[in-house]
């Protein structure tokens, strides 16, 4: 086994069933945390990019089995920031020194295509990279927002497992799914898609599927996340899925794709204290801090008790394990080094 982590520190690569023994055997944790930290010194460096995130809109239209926001939940009081203000946000996070912005919302119609590109037209004044993620659309439609200016969309596949992924996204389509990922990929964007670890019924037979397809897609970032429930949802009686699997997950993602930026997400923070640090030390490069108005921030429950961090917070923290902040922009490296 030790020969396995071994092997994909060098080459980067590992079959199926090897990438399940490694999730299946406990005993080598910290020698596959400890080769992911290695490989993210080596090929991204001890830079933790900062993305500000704002979360815009909690209107969506879908109704994914395991989301908060989800359209039948009806506890949840809607929101939708105006164009101004999200423009507004984006400048003071520009202010504060982020040199990226993260557009997020729900898929809600009302934030068409043209719409967001006179957002991202505005946006660019402040000269920070931009990120989207704002769902399913059309080649078309995401070309407007490319051409508008935007540099990188998130995209989750959310799981690999197909039927699995029908039950969880009603009247949904995985194959769409995928096109938008390599639509995305065809325009040019810096692409990010990622999973959900632990969702119910799901095997960690698909998790190493989820690993190889981030692998052939080449994505340029991975956001890894335990499922944790929310009462209001079809899965709200579901347990939470487990930090040390997704932790795996995110360091095997590491070893296979060396160049590409993965943030410490927010739902491991929640899980478990410390869990930040513990993924910038197992493989992560980059942490997303919420600079959403407070009161917002507190309705766009896409699970509970979500945890929320600032820039100087951050500097702190990551002073303690090493690491310095970015300062660039963050882009892909993964497109560098391959071009
Ligand atoms: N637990 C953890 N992550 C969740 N997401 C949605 N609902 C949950 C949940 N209950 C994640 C999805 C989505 C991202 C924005 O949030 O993976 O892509
Ligand atoms: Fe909507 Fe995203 Fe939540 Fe699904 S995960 S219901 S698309 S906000």
């Amino acid at each position: 086994m030790e020969n396995l982590i071994e092997k994909a520190k060098q080459n980067h690569s590992l079959t199926k069933v090897e990438l399940v023994e490694i999730l299946t055997d406990d005993t080598i944790n910290d020698q596959l945390f400890k080769a992911a930290d290695e490989v993210r010194a080596k090929y991204v460096g001890d830079e933790v990019h900062l993305r500000a995130l704002i979360e815009f809109s909690n209107i969506c239209k879908r109704n994914c089995f395991y989301c908060g926001l989800r359209s039948e939940n009806k506890n949840v009081e809607r929101y939708r920031l105006s164009p101004e203000q999200i423009v507004e946000t984006a400048g003071m996070a520009a202010q504060r020194g982020y040199k990226t912005v993260v557009l997020q919302g729900g898929e809600d119609s009302y934030f068409s295509a043209e719409k967001l590109a006179e957002i991202i037209k505005q946006i660019k004044q402040f000269d920070t990279a931009i990120t989207l993620s704002t769902g399913e659309m059309t080649f078309e439609e995401y070309k407007i927002l490319k051409s508008a200016g935007a540099d990188r969309f998130l995209l989750r596949i959310e799981t690999t497992d197909e039927k699995l992924y029908k039950k969880l996204h009603p009247a949904a389509s995985f194959e769409n799914r995928k096109r938008c990922l390599y639509d995305l990929k065809k325009l040019g964007f810096e692409t990010g898609t990622g999973c959900l670890v632990g969702l119910p019924e799901q095997t960690v037979e698909s998790l190493a599927d989820d690993i190889l397809f981030f692998k052939e897609l080449n994505a340029d970032m991975i956001g890894i996340g335990p499922f944790i429930p929310h009462k209001d949802t079809p899965l709200g009686n579901a347990s939470a899925g487990s930090f040390t699997l997704a932790l795996k997950v995110m360091a095997l993602t590491r070893l296979l794709l060396p160049y590409i930026n993965i943030p410490a997400t927010t739902a491991m923070e929640t899980l478990v204290k410390n869990g930040r640090n513990i993924a910038l030390q197992s493989g992560a490069n980059v942490v997303m801090p919420n600079v959403t108005a407070m009161e917002f921030r507190k309705k766009y429950e896409i699970y509970p008790d979500k945890i929320s961090v600032d820039y100087s917070e951050m500097e702190k923290s990551l002073t303690q394990i090493g690491r310095i902040i970015g300062q660039d922009r963050g882009d892909s490296k993964n497109r560098r080094e391959k071009c």
